[in-house]
């Protein structure tokens, strides 16, 4: 039996490593996204490789056209579930920073979704009520990932986005541990219970939460299907 101990970080990196070396292939293009936006003094909060990759698969599972992303950083996740989507699709992505979005633009333009990508820059609350005011067509899949403290308001107006069967995976939902203290001094663990007794007290959703450890530490997502 390996004891406790052994799971630290260091061990989840290695683990993380071993399983990426092994079945996500290597990418110059998505290399090439997280090297610009260390360039740019972007905070290196994307998803893992691993990660990355299980979006995409969840996109291909849902057959997903249209998938929208709230918290864009540098574009390496909108490029992972970009390339689950059909010719016709289209994945509209959020982003508060214009220095953000500047580096995300690129990397879609780098990765050839230019045509088929939307990078919409302000505060993600407002474009998405924008979005539900010109009745936009609904998301079959939406990814919430921006900052903590607003993931309840993200989830209200997702639904509005939403259809029957479309899924939300919502991101961080773990922290390292620190959801379980309700006196946590940091408002976005606040978040992030606020968002989790909302989607409990949800009617209209199935939701379960996982946790990971990877090479971003300890973390975990909710994922979530509309009835
Ligand atoms: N999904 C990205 C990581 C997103 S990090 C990836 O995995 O590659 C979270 C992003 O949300 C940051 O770029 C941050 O600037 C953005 N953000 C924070 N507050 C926001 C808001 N109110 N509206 C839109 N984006 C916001
Ligand atoms: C933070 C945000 C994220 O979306 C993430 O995946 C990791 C960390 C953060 O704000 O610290
Ligand atoms: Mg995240």
């Amino acid at each position: 039996m390996t004891d406790i101990a052994a799971f630290d970080t260091k061990t989840f990196s290695a683990v993380d490593k071993y399983i990426v070396d092994k079945l996500v292939e290597h990418d110059h293009v998505l290399d090439d996204i997280l090297k610009r936006s260390n360039e740019a003094g972007l905070p290196a909060i994307n998803v893992s490789a691993a990660q990355g990759k299980m979006l995409y698969l969840l996109a291909k599972i849902q057959g997903a056209r249209r998938i929208l992303e709230v918290g864009t950083l540098a574009g390496y996740s909108a490029v992972w579930m970009a390339r689950a989507l059909p010719k016709d699709g289209k994945l509209v992505t959020l982003e508060f920073e214009e220095k953000h979005a500047a580096v995300a633009r690129e990397s879609l333009k780098n990765a050839g979704f230019e045509h088929c990508t939307e990078l919409h820059v302000g505060p993600a609350a407002e474009s998405m009520r924008k979005m539900i005011e010109s009745k936009v067509a609904p998301f079959d899949m939406i990814f919430i990932d921006a900052d903590k403290e607003s993931y309840s308001d993200y989830f209200d107006l997702a639904l509005k986005l939403a259809r029957s069967g479309t899924q939300i995976i919502s991101d961080n939902i773990v922290r390292s541990g620190e959801i379980l203290d309700p006196n946590s001094p940091d408002p976005r663990g606040h978040g992030i219970r606020a968002f989790l007794d909302k989607v409990a007290a949800c009617k209209t959703v199935e939701s379960t939460g996982i946790q990971t450890a990877g090479s971003k530490g300890y973390d975990g997502f909710a994922l979530s299907v509309v009835l």
